[in-house]
């Protein structure tokens, strides 16, 4: 069975947004929106798998969702709304609770990062995570996930419980005339320069929001003096850039920068070191500041504007729920079906 072509995908507003957010997911689904029908969501049950205090997860997800809207997602076009309004992502996740195993939930890197040492005092939540992010992306029966590359684990995992939903079920799925498979083997579309950017201030490690270091990360809102002056601060070697890709090989914080300008330059890392191999970091760096403040500027100054008017945000929310919930409801009717509940 063929699925109508579908994007999802999701940020959490769990603290403020950064630079990878941005290349790695919230820049990528704009395009989209001309191509394909997409569902964009703020999953505000997801931040709280670790403390949210409710009063700054209110104001994150305003912020997520001005950040989508300043950077060009059209509410009319995409859908866009935020998951806990839609009470059938909770419901789904419960059933795949009980079709994933305890094994696979086990080797997700992020759960062994995140829980840390202290593993038994993480929230069961947090190890039941991905399932519910299968949930989000299933309950839609997306056929493409447009994410940044920490997140290629938890998309296996979406399609393995895909995969068994439909092999468990599939006498049932075709006895009642839902075709062969029920849910779609969902494509991850991970691709292209800065897909995983990494901190300003060590090139081994992901830009992350839990990273102590204010320096290491760009965020969506800083200005045109913080962004310059982030980046001028950024760790880099002594060495001029190389002319070619394997010039990079064992320098990643060059290799990282190089990456950010290619992305935001909208050229390949190729093209990017043609035009500044040779060159060093007192040349590179403030061009490099140049593309960042023009495009991050102007979209902070946008975001300010929508969160001036909250209400807006809001109706937007609940306009997105309500069509995300007609989608989400006809799904969950057809799996209470197939699972066996009666009613
Ligand atoms: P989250 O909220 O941590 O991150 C949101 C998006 O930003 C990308 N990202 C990065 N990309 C490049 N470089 C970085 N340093 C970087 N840091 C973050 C992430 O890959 C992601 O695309 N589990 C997800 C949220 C989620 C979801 C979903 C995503 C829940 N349900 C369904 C897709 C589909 C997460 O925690 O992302």
């Amino acid at each position: 069975m063929s699925f109508a072509p579908r994007v999802f995908s999701g940020i959490q507003p769990s603290g403020d947004l950064h630079l990878g957010n941005y290349l790695g997911a919230i820049r990528r689904f704009v395009p989209l929106q001309e191509t394909h029908d997409c569902v964009y969501c703020v999953v505000d049950m997801h931040a709280i798998t670790v403390w949210q205090n409710p009063e700054d997860l209110a104001r994150s997800t305003l912020e997520l969702t001005a950040a989508y809207l300043a950077a060009g997602l059209d509410p009319k076009r995409a859908i866009i709304f935020n998951q806990s309004q839609v009470v059938e992502h909770a419901e789904l996740a419960w059933i795949f609770n009980c079709i994933a195993r305890m094994g696979w939930m086990q080797r997700m890197t992020q759960w062994k990062e995140k829980s840390g040492k202290n593993a038994e005092a993480a929230s069961l939540g947090l190890f039941a995570y991905p399932s519910l992010m299968a949930a989000d992306i299933l309950l839609y029966k997306a056929t493409h996930v447009p994410v940044g590359e920490d997140q290629k684990q938890h998309l296996e995992l979406t399609r393995d419980v895909a995969q068994k939903f439909n092999n468990d079920f599939s006498e049932w799925i075709a006895k009642k005339g839902y075709g062969e498979n029920f849910f779609p083997i969902t494509e991850p579309m991970i691709s292209g320069p800065a897909m995983r950017v990494m901190s300003l201030k060590d090139g081994t490690k992901k830009m992350s929001k839990s990273d102590p270091a204010d320096t290491s990360r760009i965020l969506l809102t800083d200005d045109a003096d913080t962004i310059a002056k982030k980046i001028r601060r950024a760790t880099t070697d002594p060495e001029p850039l190389p002319s070619e890709p394997k010039g990079l090989a064992g320098r990643a914080e060059a290799a990282n920068l190089v990456e950010i300008y290619a992305a935001l330059a909208g050229i390949s890392v190729e093209d990017t070191l043609k035009a500044f191999g040779g060159k060093g970091f007192g040349v590179f760096k403030p061009a490099l500041a140049e593309v960042a403040v023009a495009e991050i500027a102007p979209l902070a100054e946008r975001m300010r504007r929508y969160l001036d008017a909250p209400d807006e945000i809001r109706a937007i929310l609940a306009d997105g729920a309500a069509r995300a919930r007609v989608i989400a409801q006809k799904t969950m009717r057809e799996v209470r079906d197939i699972v066996g509940f009666v009613g």
